[in-house]
């Protein structure tokens, strides 16, 4: 069953209006979670006694008691993403589904936790790692229900952080910090943002920089079961994903024309693969139930706001601004040249791609300059930073993220080593690293185009033990992109 798209946008434009005319908090709106919306807060604000942490104790505490017959049970739910092996199964990576189905897979979350908790303003708490670089004490501690033992230390556990780890400070200049975060909101490009478009649920095309960037980052540094494709084991996967979630809705508040209007992205149900607050698997969305994207773009419609926020999300998908492809230069793993630990792949001219970025100054709309590294394959090693950096000028032992030429830094969680691609694919957003460099002299056509990968370790404790060899894209190309109706 297609959503029909005049209708959904007539919806949208109702709603926004229903809600402003209502008080924040107490709308009579009834979406799926019931006939309010509630607030999702920030953990930092919450304490052991907050009603949230009591009832997401209760509620999760239930789920691990349950039977395994019960879809609600902890690890069941845990298993619709992936297997306590790491396996991944039914949850979306690497496309455009990874923001939306994930956000799906919480609203479930929540329902069920406010079923066997009996509290039915449940709402879940979002941990704000790009301020707070420790995982919340409220996760912590023996007989907790929201700690998790193989967090700690158990043999393949990974990186045995405990209650007292902090994300170093090299990593959150990487990873998360308001300035990495602000960076990737800025970036007007919905598939650089969020995840390239995709024909078919489990395609890997392409990871946007919220998920190669701070959610990878999240996943392994945390290690045992969060960086595998069990990760729902640990709690915390839960407060970790409401804070991806929560940046979804604020890549829409700056850019409301962003989403992509395009029913194979929309309308695509993830049939099956949730169950309700009492346990029934979902098929279809005849019930009412959101399961696709087109039902979940606006959060009041689904029961919930975020904190920091009093009005709902300000979408326009009638006014979508697709991108498409203005000039790409592809630069071959044939001319790729490796350093200690780094590799430059290079072009020798870039005649097409120079002409179009010195007109970039006289666009006034929006436009990027992706970049895109294709099929990396997915070291055994995962403990491992790359730093990515667009036409630097000095040698690649002496780079640093200072470096006006630096773009951004991605790192592994979920790759294709299971599937039938050659590893994971990254896009990102070099627009603000060529306006830096070429703010004042002309971007010539004999100029060649040279990307820099330099890879760290993610945990400075440890060295990587992987070679940059093995980690090389199949293909590193730069694509300039624009609205398709510019
Ligand atoms: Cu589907 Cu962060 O995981």
């Amino acid at each position: 069953m297609k959503v029909n798209r005049r209708e959904f946008l007539a919806a949208g434009g109702v709603l926004s209006g229903a809600i402003c005319a209502n008080q924040w908090g107490l709308s009579a709106w009834g979406g799926q979670g019931g006939s309010i919306v509630r607030v999702r807060k920030d953990v930092a604000t919450l304490t052991a006694s907050s009603p949230e942490i009591l009832s997401l104790k209760k509620g999760v505490a239930a789920m691990k008691a349950l039977g395994l017959m019960d879809l609600r049970n902890w690890r069941r739910q845990a298993e619709i993403h992936g297997t306590i092996l790491g396996a991944f199964g039914n949850c979306q990576h690497g496309n455009w589904w990874f923001l939306p189905w994930h956000r799906v897979y919480l609203y479930y979350f929540e329902e069920i936790i406010r079923q066997l908790s009996g509290d039915d303003d449940f709402a879940l708490p979002y941990w704000d790692w790009s301020k707070d670089f420790s995982v919340p004490g409220l996760f912590w501690g023996q007989d907790n229900p929201l700690a998790n033992p193989a967090r700690s230390g158990e043999v393949g556990s990974g990186r045995n952080i405990g209650p007292d780890d902090i994300i170093s400070d090299a990593n959150q200049r990487r990873f998360v910090n308001q300035t990495v975060i602000s960076g990737i909101l800025r970036s007007p490009d919905f598939a650089v943002f969020a995840g390239e478009a995709a024909a078919m649920l489990g395609d890997g095309p392409g990871q946007g920089r919220l998920e190669g960037g701070p959610h990878n980052f999240i996943h392994n540094w945390i290690g045992g079961d969060m960086q595998t494709g069990g990760s729902p084991y640990d709690p915390i996967f839960w407060l970790h994903h409401c804070n991806v979630d929560r940046l979804w809705t604020e890549w829409v508040r700056r850019h409301p024309d962003g989403m992509p209007n395009d029913q194979g992205w929309l309308g695509t149900k993830y049939a099956g693969h949730f169950c309700d607050r009492n346990g029934q698997s979902i098929t279809s969305e005849s019930t009412g139930a959101p399961i696709s994207a087109a039902r979940v773009l606006n959060t009041d419609e689904i029961g919930y706001r975020y904190d920091r926020r009093t009005s709902a999300i300000p979408f326009n998908l009638a006014n979508a601004s697709d991108m498409r492809l203005l000039a790409g230069p592809v630069l071959s793993r044939a001319n790729a040249q490796f350093a200690d630990r780094a590799v430059d792949f290079k072009t020798a001219s870039n005649e097409e791609f120079s002409g179009q970025v010195s007109s970039l100054a006289d666009r006034d709309k929006p436009y990027s300059v992706r970049l895109r590294l294709k099929d990396v394959k997915i070291p055994k090693d995962r403990n491992v930073a790359v730093d990515v950096y667009f036409n630097c000028l000095k040698a690649s032992k002496d780079l640093t993220i200072t470096d006006s030429s630096y773009a951004g830094s991605v790192t592994f969680f979920h790759g294709s080593h299971e599937g039938s691609h050659g590893g994971a694919t990254f896009l990102m957003d070099v627009s603000p690293v060529v306006a830096r460099l070429y703010a004042d002299r002309p971007f010539k056509p004999d100029e060649p185009i040279k990307v820099t990968l330099v890879t760290s370790s993610l945990n400075e404790a440890e060295p990587w033990t992987g070679s940059v060899q093995e980690l090389a894209p199949q293909q590193v190309s730069i694509e300039l992109v624009g609205p398709k109706n510019d």
